[in-house]
């Protein structure tokens, strides 16, 4: 009896492991390590931070920070982890994200060695380049691709969406864009979006295509608690994988880092 029971262990053992051969190692999108946002209070409502290789939305209106959010992240994952990242700024000059992140006390040159910053003018002087040999979509991969090969870069920023989207002269949106995070998903790094769109997700609202197609939304809103105070605020509207608080939180920004709380209502 023992006999058989042992062959039949064996037998199922031999059946799973060759069934483990055939399918490869267990993927479970929970299982991916994360990334931490380095803003206080954020990592712990994100589960200790955002799935590696995930793309995510930052979405808000013009002043609420996104740029800065978005940078900072990069910032402080290469200060206190040495982790290699590029921003690539289609917005504004290099030169002026640059200023506006020193000014915000972000200029440790210990950071600067791990990060890469593009912007508008590398694409634009390699425009002659172009000269009917591919779009203006295919340089700015071209230039993502070559930051990969160059140094493996875990985070990628683009900002925004939007000007690519323009820049790239999208004629069918949705399907451009499906292919688009098809080839971001391809090229591995934690993607950050970021969009000046409205990403309501509400059943009766249309959100954008990129709404859907991305891991996770960040939305930073700026939020009148009477006639007189607005505070900054940050909500997570969707991260795959991960329980979190989809409820807003206070966004603020002091001594050269973010920091999250839960928000109260009244002046602030
Ligand atoms: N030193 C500072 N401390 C806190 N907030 C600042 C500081 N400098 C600028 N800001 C705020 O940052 C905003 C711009 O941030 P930015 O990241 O460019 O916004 P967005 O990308 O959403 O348009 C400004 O409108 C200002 O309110
Ligand atoms: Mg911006």
């Amino acid at each position: 009896m023992n006999i058989v029971r042992v062959i039949a262990a064996d037998f199922r053992g031999e059946r799973l492991r060759s069934v483990r051969a055939f399918v490869g190692p267990r993927r479970d999108p929970t299982d991916r390590k994360r990334i931490k946002t380095y803003v206080r209070g954020f990592d712990d409502i994100l589960a200790s931070g955002i799935p590696e290789g995930y793309i995510v939305l930052v979405s808000g209106a013009p002043g609420t920070m996104k740029s800065s959010l978005a940078f900072s992240i990069l910032y402080q994952n290469a200060l206190q982890e040495g982790r290699k990242s590029a921003y690539f700024t289609l917005e504004q000059s290099k030169d002026i994200t640059l200023e506006h992140m020193a000014s915000l006390g972000m200029a440790d040159p210990k950071a600067w060695e791990h990060l890469t910053l593009l912007d508008m003018g590398n694409i634009r002087k390699n425009l002659n380049y172009l000269q009917g040999r591919g779009t203006w979509l295919e340089l700015f991969k071209m230039y993502c691709n070559n930051v990969m090969k160059a140094s493996r870069i875990s985070i990628l920023v683009v900002d925004s969406l939007d000007v690519l989207e323009t820049m790239a002269k999208m004629q069918d949106p949705r399907a451009d864009l499906y292919f688009l995070f098809e080839w971001l998903r391809d090229l591995g790094p934690l993607t950050f979006l970021v969009s000046e769109k409205p990403v309501d997700l509400g059943p009766t609202s249309h959100a954008p295509a990129e709404a859907y197609l991305a891991d996770g939304i960040v939305q930073l809103e700026m939020h009148p608690t009477s006639d007189l105070y607005v505070q900054r605020r940050l909500r997570v509207t969707k991260m795959r994988s991960t329980k979190h608080d989809p409820g807003a939180f206070a966004l603020s920004f002091e001594d050269g880092g973010f920091e999250v709380t839960r928000a109260v209502t009244g002046p602030s």
